[in-house]
């Protein structure tokens, strides 16, 4: 479906007269981020200018609700702008995405906090305009539930804020059903976009300029399952976007392990553009906690995945989500995520205390760990990870990798950085004039969370 706004023109008009600026708060993951980059480019569309936090007339809240810290964080923000809307004129408010799209969520904001204007879910960026059109001009409020839907949302403007790395959605909504997880019931069943949508959009950004591409999804290896007529899945894609002339580095994530197939990591093996970083995310090393998950793998399958891609290119990092505290899980079961984390050496871990979800299957599930117990968990593995993180980095220094000068570094003005293939970040002094160009940098040595190195190219 193409999303149309009638009412663009309109807005415009008003908006010549009261000139009004937005402002977006995002939460949540890398898929609300591109969510919000296209409510800016619609905001934009309508006349409206960006604005800060302190100066502007329409705040958007963009949700997240994955875990309970990210859901709190909404109330917090919207009382402090009640005062501002009690006070001053002309300030609208609107809640979209994940958290909205849930409907006690809703009703909640209905009662409690009916100074909101707009609420949105998820996948109905195409009704904002008219809402907002009803608010700033015929001053009528509509807040009712709009179900996910089937629907995919086609040529909605899209502002980026970087200039050479761009974010595409290539898939919405997940099947998998995570027993912990709330995503499905917020964001739908999976919708794959076409490839020639896909491709026409990235080929695009690179007559723009743009180098590194990610592509996005919550399950990107199972983009094309829902395709009816055709066969063509993810390495297809993968393989279709590496002919694109100007992009020369490709990212994904999330791929889910039970569909990383052989076929995947042949096309990984051979591309000279996917970067030799794949996030695979874990969640659990013990085989049981993964059934209890829903996941769909064993941690041997995990390993096996691993090994292969290793095989493939020994220069591939592998970075990962664990969440520790799971109902159910023992000392033992722990003990084989710090397996695993060993084993494999991750160079990066977003590491998550199990938070339950109303609604989930796990919630359901007796959960007798104490919450002390599962702080301990989460520094042990923070720990074990730390101090196997120099392992990775010092096998880095004296050899030579592409990177993409991103910018000047923040602390100091003659330093610049960028990251490798790896996605490591590299220190190193440039020139104004390298920003956006690949350089060849060779590694002098590691810092942790950093690495530095020297150009070797001119
Ligand atoms: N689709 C992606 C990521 C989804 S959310 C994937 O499958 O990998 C990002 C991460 O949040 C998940 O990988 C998981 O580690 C974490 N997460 C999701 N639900 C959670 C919950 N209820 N409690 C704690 N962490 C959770
Ligand atoms: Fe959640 Fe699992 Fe879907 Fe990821 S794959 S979004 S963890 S249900
Ligand atoms: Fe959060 Fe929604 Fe992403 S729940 S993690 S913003 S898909």
């Amino acid at each position: 479906m193409k999303f149309v706004n009638s009412n663009k023109e309109k807005i415009k008009e008003y908006n010549k007269e009261h000139k009004l600026k937005y402002y977006i708060d995002t939460m949540g993951c890398q898929m609300n981020e591109n969510d919000s980059l296209k409510y800016a480019g619609i905001f934009e569309s309508m006349g409206f200018e960006k604005g800060t936090e302190a100066d502007s007339n329409f705040y958007l809240f963009n949700t997240c609700c994955v875990r309970e810290n990210a859901e709190n964080t909404l109330f917090g923000r919207l009382g402090y702008l009640k005062q501002k809307k009690l006070k001053g004129k002309d300030i609208y408010i609107a809640v979209v995405g994940c958290m909205s799209q849930q409907r006690h969520i809703l009703e909640k904001i209905k009662q409690s906090y009916k100074f909101v204007d707009i609420v949105l879910g998820t996948g109905s960026m195409s009704l904002f305009p008219d809402k907002v059109y009803k608010i700033l001009i015929n001053n009528k409020k509509e807040i009712e539930y709009v179900d996910v839907g089937n629907e995919i949302e086609e040529e909605v403007p899209i502002i980026y804020e970087d200039k050479y790395k761009a974010s595409v959605s290539i898939i919405y909504g997940c099947n998998n059903f995570c027993s912990y997880c709330i995503v499905p019931y917020v964001r739908g069943r999976e919708r794959s976009r076409k490839p020639e949508d896909i491709i026409s959009d990235i080929t695009r950004l690179a007559k723009k300029g743009y180098k590194e591409i990610m592509l996005l999804g919550q399950n990107v290896n199972s983009y094309g399952n829902d395709f009816k007529e055709k066969k063509y899945g993810f390495p297809d894609l993968l393989k279709d976007i590496e002919k694109i002339d100007g992009i020369e580095i490709i990212r994904f994530m999330s791929p889910h392990p039970k569909d990383f197939k052989d076929d995947l990591i042949e096309v990984i093996k051979n591309s000279k553009k996917i970067a030799r970083q794949i996030h695979l995310p874990l969640q659990s090393g013990s085989t049981k906690i993964l059934k209890d998950m829903n996941r769909k793998y064993t941690k041997e399958d995990f390993l096996n995945i691993v090994e292969k891609l290793k095989k493939a290119d020994e220069n591939i990092s592998i970075s990962t989500d664990i969440i520790v505290g799971f109902p159910g899980e023992t000392n033992e079961d722990f003990n084989d995520t710090l397996d695993v984390v060993k084993k494999v050496k991750f160079d990066q871990i977003y590491m998550f205390i199990y938070s339950k979800r109303v609604g989930t299957k796990a919630a359901k599930m007796e959960d007798n760990t104490p919450n002390e117990e599962k702080v301990r968990r989460l520094e042990t593995l923070k720990k074990v990870y730390e101090e196997q993180l120099p392992y990775n980095n010092e096998k880095m220094i004296g050899k030579v990798y592409k990177v993409l000068v991103e910018g000047k570094s923040k602390n100091n003005d003659k330093l610049y950085t960028g990251r490798t293939s790896q996605n490591k970040v590299v220190i190193f002094e440039a020139d104004e004039k390298d920003i956006g160009r690949l350089k060849n940098i060779i590694i002098d040595s590691q810092h942790l969370w950093y690495l530095k190195g020297r150009i070797i190219d001119n």
